[in-house]
């Protein structure tokens, strides 16, 4: 459609299907703040490019002559029919990158059918967020409070905003070091965009000696307390699982042995992540760490994986490391900054064609047929 369309109306497409060139456009579409904020990583940046470096150090080694005419994205990850094992990363405070924020990325979401994982840092309710993505499947993320009654209270409100999944991050009890953010002294979810979650919380609003109308400061700082929340332990884990039957999912798993105790402990799901290099510089790639969790725990539960996808190929060599799905994260949001909506479709559908055709091309009908003889490693 976009080479007819090229060569019979003379129409290109309306921003960059190169990811690179539609980064360097959000970049410029954004001020200085929100952009590092989106952009930005820990310390110096080191767990970034080693996410980089991780799909460099895997090849595609492309199959001929295996009739790929009839083939198939389709997958079902845990319990869920989806279109193809893409999921969009919790990703909070989208107002940073467009008005519409998550309203525009859940639109996106109902277009595409692919599933938005909505953070609890998100600019907008999840009950809002969760009336803008339709039909379309829903994931939660929690960041998971100090007070077990707001904790209760936020399950709560995702189970009944038909949310079908809790997706629970452990990486970020504590901000990482980004002097991008420090620099600029930009912090955007603890003012503003970003803790409406809380302030809107009937379980958090009873903590609280006045109304967030009456005493902002306090309530910000109450926020601030509950949100940072570096005690928490293994056997924390039971209440999780007493308080809800979704599927719980454990954000930021990166070594076989918390794979086995993510197991142990009775979770669904576990997602290979680093938070995008977010939080820890000097961290192993993520998709360096993805094998040995898979050979650990890959039949008792389903592992994830998010932390560098930049295309098609990056999706089908983490699907062939044993990844159930993956997660697209900042792309998404170079998208939204550049075209709302539209913008986060674009990326999204050039996502799914992608790694279709790099499927095909690699000689595989079904993501099912993809394993690790897709792939050679590279020195
Ligand atoms: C994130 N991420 C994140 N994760 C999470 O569990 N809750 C959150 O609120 C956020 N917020 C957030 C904001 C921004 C601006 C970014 C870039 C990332 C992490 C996200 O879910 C995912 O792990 C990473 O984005 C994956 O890395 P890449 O592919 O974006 O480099």
């Amino acid at each position: 459609e976009i080479y007819l369309r090229g060569s019979m109306m003379n129409q290109r497409p309306r921003r960059p299907l190169d990811w690179q060139r539609l980064e360097e456009q959000a970049a410029a579409t954004l001020a200085r703040g929100p952009w590092g904020y989106i952009a930005g990583g820990a310390g110096r940046g080191d767990t970034m490019r080693a996410n980089q470096a991780a799909f460099d150090r895997w090849a595609l080694s492309p199959r001929m002559l295996r009739d790929v005419a009839q083939r198939s994205t389709a997958r079902t990850v845990l319990g869920t029919p989806l279109p193809a094992p893409v999921l969009l990363a919790p990703i909070g405070v989208q107002t940073l990158a467009h008005p519409d924020g998550e309203l525009a990325t859940a639109r996106a979401s109902a277009r595409t059918g692919v599933p938005l994982v909505t953070s609890s840092a998100s600019s907008f309710t999840f009950e809002e967020i969760a009336e803008a993505s339709g039909d379309t499947p829903r994931w939660y993320q929690l960041y998971w409070p100090k007070d077990r009654t707001i904790a209760t209270s936020f399950i709560r409100r995702a189970e009944a905003a038909g949310y079908s999944a809790l997706v629970v991050t452990l990486d970020t009890w504590l901000l990482g070091w980004r002097p991008m953010d420090l620099d600029e002294g930009f912090l955007p979810f603890l003012w503003g965009e970003g803790n409406v979650n809380y302030l809107q919380d009937p379980a958090f609003r009873a903590l609280l000696a006045a109304p967030p109308e009456e005493d902002m400061q306090a309530a910000i700082g109450q926020f601030a307390f509950q949100f940072s929340n570096p005690a928490v332990t293994w056997e924390d884990l039971a209440f999780l699982r007493e308080t809800t039957e979704l599927p719980i999912v454990l954000k930021g798993i990166l070594r076989a042995d918390d794979a086995r105790l993510a197991a142990e402990h009775g979770v669904d799901g576990v997602i290979v992540s680093n938070h995008g290099g977010r939080q820890v510089d000097g961290a192993i790639g993520a998709l360096a760490a993805l094998p040995e969790v898979v050979d650990a725990v890959g039949d008792r539960l389903e592992v994830l994986f998010d932390s560098g996808i930049r295309g098609g190929s990056d999706a089908l060599k983490a699907l062939a490391l044993g990844a159930r799905a993956v997660l697209l994260g900042r792309p998404y949001m170079w998208g939204l900054a550049t075209g709302g909506e539209d913008g986060v479709v674009d990326v999204v559908r050039s996502l799914l064609a992608e790694l279709d055709l790099a499927m095909a091309l690699t000689g595989h009908r079904t993501i099912d047929d993809v394993d690790r003889s897709a792939l050679v490693a590279t020195p």
